[in-house]
């Protein structure tokens, strides 16, 4: 049996805004073992972000809330610890290469300051050998004349480039987690085929992954397992090769019907989901997705539908999952 690394468990988050209060996480759970790359998949505003940052203890509060739920890690929920344990927790145990590369760099230390003290707070290194393994990293993750780089500041590269030594900062301490939220966005397609290559060398030293994603080829791609999310809630869950034979709820194969098909020919565009995402101010009743769902009927606005097994590990909360 695989060793479960984390386990979060009913997890909600709101927000309040002017515009009022509302649910960005609801009452969402999963896990995930050791060596073992998860994903999640949504669209946009969906709760993914909210979601990983929850998880490294970043979401905002306020205007962030976290209403409910644990996160346990190694036997700790990291919902209840301090201001230290975290920090110790941060980097070494669970690090994050974030959506926005900004976010995680400063911009008034040069990038090899900012690498050589990630280094030196986790270990015992020296200033010099510090300074050695930041090199590396750099190198690890393409940067060109990485040893000039290291006395660049954020602001003089471009943004593919801070997205990399982001990469680098995340990856260098290896970590049991790495969660990445969207973490190629940013980047040409040559690049981004070498930061996955970069992420699935990390899982072979058995780091764990979790990888936000909008797009079901990559997750094809990468992951083991994978969560589907939508409006704020899960939708689906199971083994990636059980969702994409066999996918239960009506968001999922709407996912699944809009990869872009290269090479086939045909030409076709891909047909997207109908409608749009609805506002997390404004979220029917019910199926989170019913107002875009071909498929609804009354109970569907009546009842939050519950999730079902569809098979081993993999469930839908859908009324008519597995039909
Ligand atoms: N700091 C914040 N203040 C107010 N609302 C927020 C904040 N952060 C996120 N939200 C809201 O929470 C909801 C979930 O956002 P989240 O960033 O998790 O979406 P996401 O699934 O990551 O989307 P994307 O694919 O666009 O990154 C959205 O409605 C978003 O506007
Ligand atoms: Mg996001």
């Amino acid at each position: 049996m695989p060793e479960r690394l984390i386990s979060i468990e009913d997890l909600s988050v709101s927000f309040t805004t002017d515009e009022g209060q509302f649910k960005a996480v609801d009452r969402v759970s999963f896990h995930i073992d050791e060596g073992e790359v998860l994903g999640i998949v949504g669209e946009s505003g969906c709760g993914k972000s909210v979601t990983a940052l929850s998880m490294m203890r970043l979401v905002p509060c306020p205007p962030g809330s976290i209403d409910s739920g644990c996160i346990l890690y190694k036997d700790r929920d990291l919902l209840t610890l301090g201001r230290k344990e975290l920090q110790t927790i941060r980097g070494k145990g669970i690090s994050m290469i974030f959506q926005e590369p900004l976010s995680a760099l400063s911009p008034l230390q040069t990038i090899g300051r900012q690498l050589e003290e990630v280094v030196r707070i986790h270990t015992n290194v020296s200033a010099r050998e510090a300074r050695r393994i930041s090199q590396t990293w750099l190198e690890k993750v393409k940067i060109p004349d990485a040893a000039e780089r290291l006395h660049a500041y954020p602001y003089q590269l471009s943004g593919g480039m801070q997205q990399r030594i982001m990469i680098a900062m995340a990856l260098m301490l290896a970590p049991d987690l790495i969660i990445a939220d969207e973490p190629t966005t940013a980047l040409d397609v040559t690049i981004q085929a070498q930061v996955f290559q970069l992420i699935l060398e990390m899982k072979q030293a058995r780091a764990s992954i979790l990888l936000i994603t909008h797009d079901m080829g990559v997750v094809w791609d990468m992951c083991d397992r994978v969560v589907v999310m939508y409006a704020s809630r899960i939708v689906e869950t199971g083994p990636v090769a059980d969702i994409f034979a066999r996918p239960a709820h009506p968001y999922t194969r709407g996912l699944l019907d809009s990869i872009p098909r290269l090479g086939d020919g045909s030409g076709k565009r891909l047909t997207a989901i109908s409608g749009n995402v609805p506002s997390p101010l404004d979220y029917p009743s019910g199926c989170h997705f019913r107002d875009r769902c071909r498929h609804a009927f009354e109970r569907c606005a009546a009842e939050e539908p519950l999730f079902v097994e569809v098979s081993e590990g993999h469930q839908a909360a859908c009324f008519i999952a597995g039909e």
